[in-house]
């Protein structure tokens, strides 16, 4: 049985809702017990997508995961798999929160699986005491028209809300809410006496989704959801379904300071997809923060420390793909060639091309909001169905 599946310490600390400190992603994966995805699975992908690695598991963005191995036996040996991802649909999303739906959506495209998206409306109305439903339900609606502009397979994706989808779910949900007990949860998430009922019974839903096919579920999300899938690899094999595989990411870093994680709650430390172009230019000229020496004349002799730079870190994470163009970047800052101003005009050039690209998908995603959720292909089949 899992026991701690917090980690807090000192330095810093990775729960579902907060991240603070500098994450060390190696005792990240002791203590919770993944694995570094390794050199034989990096081949095994790079085979299967000819060569054409996406930039976030060529650059260890993607680090650990579970049982990806045996994903990978299982599509080899035609079993197949299918992938789960969501979100928490909140007022505007981030650059951070895309991470896992760009990589979910070069997964469905490399190995042409099912993929399922859990809009949690229900978990968002629950865990702030001051959202409505209402509110939670608007921000779904606009929270899911960025997620279709990611490009997924109409025909192969399914997105639902929680509040809406639960009908069809809930017997599944009560057998796997059965299972678990109020000190699981409790350690689990850190509930104390106060916290509401809604958010103890919350995790049997997220759950849920990794049993909507008997296939094994391969699990594309940042590392601080975690703890969910702790619960559910106790449960899932005496109910009849497979573990669920995962794989983990680090988080991007807020704008402001390369600890922790780019987070809605510091608004001028993330930058949103409706932001504009200016807009951007302004965050990142002023609240970049830079590993650049404090003048020019300094920053010749020495260079900047990369390991800290927030501009060079959104570079090599997501931004710049190209490997000669980034090595270029990076021995061109280090040793002083280039100064902080010039990285950062790089990098805002860089973030409002994949903007731009964005909303010009975004406005067509309204068109294909029906398909995604009530009548493509997978979305058909997933009405007709009870889950239990
Ligand atoms: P939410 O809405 O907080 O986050 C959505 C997804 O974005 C990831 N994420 C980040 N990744 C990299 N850098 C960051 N700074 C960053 N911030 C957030 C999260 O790990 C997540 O994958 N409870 C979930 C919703 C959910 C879900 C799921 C997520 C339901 N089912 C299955 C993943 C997989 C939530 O609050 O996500």
């Amino acid at each position: 049985m899992s026991v701690l599946l917090r980690v807090q310490d000192d330095d810093f600390k990775v729960t579902p809702w907060e991240v603070t400190g500098r994450v060390d992603y190696e005792r990240l994966i002791q203590q919770f017990g993944t694995q570094k995805i390794s050199k034989d699975i990096l081949n095994e992908i790079s085979k299967i997508s000819r060569g054409k690695m996406h930039v976030m598991i060529r650059r260890d963005i993607f680090f650990s995961h579970r049982d990806l191995d045996l994903i990978l036996k299982d599509y080899a040996e035609g079993r197949g798999f299918f992938l789960y991802t969501g979100r928490a649909p909140s007022l505007g999303m981030h650059i951070g929160h895309l991470i896992p739906f760009l990589f979910t959506k070069w997964l469905q495209d490399v190995f042409d699986v099912n993929v399922y998206i859990e809009i949690t409306d229900d978990e968002k109305f629950m865990r702030n005491q001051d959202y409505t439903l209402k509110q939670t339900s608007e921000w779904a609606h606009q929270n899911i028209l960025d997620i279709i502009a990611v490009g997924f397979n109409p025909d192969k994706t399914f997105i639902f809300k929680d509040t809406e989808y639960i009908r069809n779910m809930y017997p599944l949900v009560t057998s796997i809410a059965k299972k678990l007990n109020f000190s699981q949860v409790k350690a689990t998430f850190g509930l104390d006496a106060s916290s509401n009922i809604g958010i103890l019974f919350y995790p049997a839903i997220q759950i849920v989704p990794t049993m909507f096919e008997k296939k094994r579920c391969l699990i594309p999300a940042a590392i601080d959801q975690d703890p969910y899938w702790r619960l559910q690899r106790d449960l899932a094999e005496p109910l009849g379904y497979y573990k669920a595989a995962e794989v983990h990411s680090k988080f991007l870093p807020p704008l402001a300071s390369s600890d922790g994680k780019m987070s809605s709650s510091i608004p001028e430390s993330a930058v949103y997809l409706s932001d504009q172009p200016k807009t951007v230019e302004k965050k990142i000229m002023k609240y970049a923060f830079s590993g650049g020496q404090a003048t020019t004349e300094l920053q010749r002799k020495l260079g900047a420390n990369l390991n800290v730079d927030v501009p060079y870190q959104w570079l090599y994470y997501i931004f710049e793909d190209d490997d000669s163009e980034i090595q270029r970047i990076a021995s061109e800052y280090s040793s002083g060639k280039m100064l902080t101003g010039e990285i950062k005009k790089i990098l805002a050039q860089k973030v409002n091309q994949l903007l731009e690209e964005h909303r010009k998908k975004r406005e067509k995603s309204e068109e294909a909001y029906l398909r995604f959720l009530y009548d493509g292909k997978l979305a058909r089949q997933m009405w007709e169905r009870v889950h239990s």
